[in-house]
């Protein structure tokens, strides 16, 4: 959580290339936002409370230009959101100031040494710690001083810091938390991520753990954990500036929704061939699978509902169990790994701390670890022993919808491509499932034209403060992940159950005018599920349905959705499309900032 963003340059504005890095970064959190820049010798800090808006505002009659400076978008943790607890953090002289994203696990320590010695400190953040303690440290030399701070602080930290005396350079550092060096032409940036500075470069180096580097406006020196001065390979970022900006859409979230059916096209175009073969050899290089004999999936919030379905469909073609976990249980739940254990782990950001920690722990247990992600260069990624990415592109909103369908099809496409190769599946059934995945894309279509009935829907139950969301099977997966959209963005309260479970207590909930969504996408079992909307309508709910062509659910439920097949083990993914607008527009309706929902920031870099 937490964005930082730093510039040293003469080709641009250090103000203005912050404030639209920020831009790109609050989706990491949007509690305060901050910038420190240089004004000939002076380092002036701005700070503000509240969404980046606020900090705009604040800054519009400045007509300063700068040449060096960073930004910081906050998610609170060590103290509550305020301009004084805002970053950028000074020391008590004003000599250094700095913007970190992660925990100092021991700054109470380290804050009670400094008092005691008289330093007077203006927030309640662990990370002013730092800069007082730089400050303290200083010796002339940036890289030493930061190598003797290094040496006193416990935790995770990216970190962007200039100090008074050196007027042309930031020296930063990372640890746990992620922090990338954009390279350009007199100009350069470090940033927590690409998207803050695709405007700029697509040429960028990702940072190792220990790596500290001093970035000047026409050089880069990184020098690794043993201080050895070292070259970092140089990435081309294949994303464009455009996808990470509204392009003409309201909010991101409906853009990303809508982005769906061509990322199902561009996955499908990369990873199969003109034959329909899965081209994943390379991804999964070195894992013999006649080895394996267990697999987990882990992952949080929606990725892991991701992994549910996941799970679902390896089980029915490979005919094996599967494991899944969530990751911030999975280290306690005590996993059977061995040698024989594949380990996938699913995010979107690939820098979620619960999921990393079950990443590290299953290697230490001796698990062959594949990482399913999106970031090229996250942690996950670059930790992880094979690697799948998802073709999603910057997802910018933090309810994750995008993301989430390009894992289920990865999660697919690994499924068939298992199956395949290890004969648990024939070429004919093989061949059926791949083409299902072009009519889950026109499926998808489909709903996108006929998306207003979603809003009418919307606008009938945005008053709404409690409500079921209900599937039998794999529509069960789909009601978790329907429902997390909802309670996200809109601030309801909902749960979602086995549609069969509801009897069993929660019914006792069931009053006039309580919301029950309910999903049936596999026949076999819509005749149960419509046993069970007549039970809550009985006790007086309103019923939304989301079901396919034939289901009974069209006569039973208040309002119907009707989505058409994509055959069974992905007609469930259409019914997610329809909530996840189901969700949007409730919140479209009710005038709320779907981007950046109270609370919450895109990646949990905290345990
Ligand atoms: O980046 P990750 O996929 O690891 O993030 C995991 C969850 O935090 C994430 O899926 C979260 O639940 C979504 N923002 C919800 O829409």
């Amino acid at each position: 959580m937490c964005g930082i963003i730093g510039y040293s340059g003469s080709e641009a504005d250090a103000i203005n290339v912050i404030l639209e890095g920020l831009e790109k970064l609050e989706y990491r959190g949007y509690d305060s936002a901050g910038i420190a820049f240089l004004d000939g010798n002076k380092i002036i800090i701005e700070k503000k409370e509240g969404k980046l808006q606020n900090l705009k505002e604040h800054l519009k009659d400045v007509a300063t230009k700068s040449n060096l400076g960073i930004g910081h978008t906050r998610w609170a943790t060590h103290g509550v959101p305020t301009d004084r607890n805002s970053h950028p953090h000074y020391s008590e002289n004003k000599d250094v100031v700095l913007v970190h994203n992660g925990i100092i696990e021991n700054y109470q320590e380290l804050k009670n040494d400094l008092l005691t010695s008289g330093v007077k400190f203006s927030s309640d953040t662990d990370s002013e710690v730092v800069a007082q303690l730089f400050s303290k440290l200083f010796d002339g030399d940036l890289l030493s001083t930061l190598n003797k701070v290094i040496e006193k602080i416990r935790g995770s930290y990216a970190l962007a810091i200039i100090h008074k005396d050196f007027p042309n350079k930031m020296i930063c550092c990372k640890n746990h938390s992620p922090l990338i060096v954009g390279l350009g032409a007199k100009q350069n940036f470090v940033a927590s991520d690409v998207s803050a500075v695709l405007k700029y470069t697509k040429d960028v180096i990702f940072l190792e753990d220990g790596d500290k580097v001093i970035v000047e406006q026409d050089k880069v020196e990184i020098f690794d954990k043993d201080n050895k001065s070292i070259e970092r390979k140089i990435n081309k970022i294949e994303w464009n500036f455009e996808q990470a900006t509204k392009g003409g859409y309201e909010h991101f979230m409906i853009k990303e929704i809508e982005e769906q059916p061509e990322i199902i096209e561009k996955t499908l175009n990369i990873y199969t061939d003109k034959n329909f073969d899965i081209k994943f050899d390379e991804q999964l290089e070195g894992i013999n699978f006649q080895n394996i004999d267990r697999i987990y999936i882990v992952a949080c919030g929606t990725a892991y509902y991701a992994g549910l379905q996941g799970q679902y469909f390896m089980k029915k073609i490979l005919g094996i169990d599967i494991f899944t976990d969530i990751a911030s249980e999975f280290r306690y739940n005590e996993p059977i790994i061995t040698d024989r254990t594949l380990a996938i782990f699913v995010s979107q950001s690939g820098e979620t701390f619960d999921t990393l920690m079950s990443m590290k722990y299953a290697k230490e247990k001796g698990a062959k670890t594949l990482a399913i992600s999106n970031v090229l260069g996250s942690t996950l990624t670059r930790e992880a022993d094979n690697v799948i990415y998802t073709l999603a592109g910057p997802e910018i909103s933090v309810a994750s919808t995008k993301a989430y369908s390009s894992q289920v099809l990865v999660l697919y496409l690994l499924s068939l491509y298992i199956g395949l190769k290890f004969e648990k599946i024939q070429e004919k059934e093989y061949v059926s499932l791949i083409k299902d995945i072009t009519k889950l894309k026109t499926n998808i279509e489909k709903i996108i034209e006929n998306k207003n009935t979603i809003y009418e829907i919307a606008k009938i139950i945005k008053d709404t403060q409690n409500g079921f969301y209900l599937g039998r099977g794999i529509d069960e997966k789909i009601a978790r992940e329907g429902s997390l959209k909802m309670k996200e963005i809109n601030y309801i309260h909902t749960e979602s159950l086995p549609a069969g479970e509801l009897k069993h207590g929660s019914i006792a909930l069931i009053e006039n005018g309580v919301l029950v969504v309910v999903i049936s996408t596999d026949l076999e079992m819509d005749e149960k599920t419509v046993s069970n909307i007549k039970e809550v309508k009985a006790r007086g709910a309103y019923v939304v349905g989301v079901a396919k062509k034939g289901s009974l659910v069209s006569e039973a439920a208040d309002k119907y959705i009707e989505i058409e097949d994509s055959g069974l083990l992905l007609t469930p993914l259409t019914a997610a499309i329809v909530l996840q607008y189901l969700a949007y527009y409730t919140a479209y309706a009710k005038g709320y900032d779907m981007d950046k929902p109270r609370n919450l920031a895109k990646s949990v870099t905290v345990e």
